[in-house]
C-alpha cells in the first residue's frame, strides 16, 4: 500500500518537489503504461487540494484524437480532436495550457459542470506527443505557474517510468 504523505503547508513548490519523489517511488520497478498512468492520476487526485477531476487523454494512433485514460473524478467525455477545448489546444501548442476560468476560453469542453478553472499538461516522450495530463478544479484561478511548472515535473517522471 502507498501511503500519502502530508505535503508541505504553503510553499508549493517544495509540495511538488515532495510529490515529484512520491510519484518517483510509486513508479519505480514498473513499466506497465496503464498502471502507470492510473497510479499518476490517482496520486495527484488525491494529494493536490481543490481537484474535482485528474486523469489523462491519450493519442489513439489510429484517429490521431485524444481518448479518455486513467483518471480520477467523475465520468468525462471520452474523444476530443486535438486542437479542440483545453486538451486539445495543450496537444496542438504542445505546451501547458492554464485556464483561470474555463468559462471564459472559447470551446472549452465542460465535462463536469463543477469545473471553473483548468490546467492542461501535454505529455511528450521527446518529440512525440503521447497525451496530456488535465486537471479541473471548482476553484476559480486554482492554478499558477508553480503548478505548471510542478505538473511537467511530475509529467517527465511518469514519462521516464515507462520509457
Ligand atoms: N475541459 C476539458 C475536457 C476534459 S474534462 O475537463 C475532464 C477541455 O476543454 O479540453
Amino acid at each position: 500500500m502507498h501511503e500519502l504523505k502530508d505535503l508541505p503547508a504553503g510553499d508549493k513548490a517544495a509540495a511538488y518537489a515532495e510529490l515529484e519523489r512520491s510519484l518517483a517511488a510509486l513508479l519505480a520497478g514498473e513499466r506497465n503504461f496503464v498502471a502507470a498512468a492510473a497510479n499518476t492520476a490517482a496520486l495527484v487526485y488525491w494529494s493536490l487540494a481543490d481537484l474535482n477531476w485528474a486523469g489523462f487523454y491519450l493519442v489513439e494512433p489510429a484517429s490521431g484524437d485524444l481518448v479518455l485514460g486513467p483518471f480520477q473524478g467523475k465520468p468525462a467525455c471520452v474523444r476530443i480532436p486535438i486542437g479542440r477545448g483545453v486538451c486539445g489546444t495543450a496537444a496542438a501548442r504542445r505546451e501547458t495550457v492554464l485556464v483561470r476560468d474555463v468559462h471564459a476560453f472559447p470551446g472549452h469542453i465542460a465535462c463536469d459542470s463543477a469545473s471553473n478553472s483548468e490546467v492542461v499538461v501535454p505529455v511528450m516522450d521527446g518529440d512525440r506527443l503521447i497525451g496530456v495530463l488535465d486537471l479541473d478544479s471548482p476553484k476559480h484561478a486554482r492554478f499558477d505557474e508553480t503548478d505548471a511548472r510542478g505538473l511537467e515535473a511530475l509529467v517527465r517522471v511518469f514519462v521516464a517510468a515507462t520509457r
